[in-house]
């Protein structure tokens, strides 16, 4: 049984792959639309989300199937003191396929040892979001044409964002990709991204997005992340360290991608939405369609594409 706990769990190839099934569902909706005639997945959501839950939910009901779940770990019995590994044991019991977001960095992981479905991260804490790096591929790919030879900045809290880790770790395994990361001195990405992940690859650390404007191909906005600082002040300090706007935005390539996880606070101007390369809304349609390409390939349904 396989689970998707971290964006290396699948290879290249098996990425590549599914981002194939991902743009043929884009094309033929209708022919996948009962591949999960009867199947369930649960959303197991122990920290608040939008997009990621509804999308899951979205991607297995366009397949035929049904969602079930919580949203919030105090409607759960995680509020009585239910241990994650118990809760997998019973959710394993009533659906096919499970979705699980949680604050504690590796709590999927916990929870895939103990499962008789597979677990699909959804978020863990400050460290990985493997799906939303497949909606983020799928959309450079899609938009852009190719996943090698390009710039992309990464921009705002690059220390707890964990989308950037994720698609940082992706990207790392294709070819001739310049990694601009543009930060306060506060934010910059954990050690281990920059001594482990990074290491042999062309990255830098700056803090100016002015002057990175005009060297991107892509550029990823980021939310501070004001639910895992420590401290209030300190949030507030960082939280408008960066605002993407139409004066910026000049400074940019014509062809420049803007993708951000969303959602957004304040990083992204809404005067940026019209522009053309705002890709952040398209990015939200792409990530279902990963997310059923995903649950397809999990539960060894996907055809073969010719
Ligand atoms: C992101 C997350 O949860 O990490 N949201 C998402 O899933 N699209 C980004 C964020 O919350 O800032």
């Amino acid at each position: 049984m396989k689970h998707l706990l971290n964006p290396l769990d699948f290879t290249v190839e098996e990425t590549n792959r599914l981002l194939d099934l991902a743009s043929d569902i884009e094309k033929h909706p209708d022919r996948y639309a009962h591949l999960c005639d009867g199947k369930k997945i649960a959303t197991l959501f122990y920290e608040p989300s939008t997009r990621t839950r509804l999308s899951f939910e979205a991607a297995m009901m366009n397949l035929g199937g049904k969602a079930l779940g919580f949203s919030d770990a105090a409607n759960s019995s995680a509020s009585k003191g239910e241990t994650v590994e118990d809760t997998i044991r019973v959710v394993s019991c009533y659906a096919d396929i499970c979705a699980m977001r949680h604050p504690k960095e590796g709590a999927p992981y916990v929870a895939s040892l103990f499962s008789r479905i597979p677990i699909i991260n959804a978020g863990d804490g400050g460290h990985q979001h493997p799906t939303q790096t497949l909606a983020d591929l799928l959309t450079i790919r899609s938009l852009q044409g190719r996943l090698d030879n390009f710039t992309i900045g990464f921009c705002g809290d690059l220390k707890f964002g964990r989308t950037v880790h994720s698609l940082i770790n992706a990207l790392t395994r294709y070819s001739n990709i310049k990694f601009i990361l543009i930060s306060p001195p506060e934010l910059k990405v954990p050690d281990y991204v920059r001594d482990d992940v990074l290491q042999g690859f062309e990255y830098e650390e700056v803090t100016s997005l002015e002057e990175a404007m005009p060297k991107l191909d892509v550029l990823y906005m980021t939310r501070v992340q004001r639910e895992r600082f420590f401290n209030e002040e300190e949030y507030i300090r960082m939280k408008d360290s960066y605002i993407l706007d139409a004066e910026k935005m000049a400074l940019a390539k014509d062809n420049t991608l803007v993708l951000h996880p969303l959602p957004r606070v304040n990083e992204i101007a809404p005067e940026v939405d019209n522009d053309p390369r705002a890709s952040y809304f398209k990015q939200v349609q792409y990530a279902v369609y990963v997310r059923m390409a995903l649950i397809l390939t999990l539960l060894d349904l996907a055809p073969e594409l010719n």
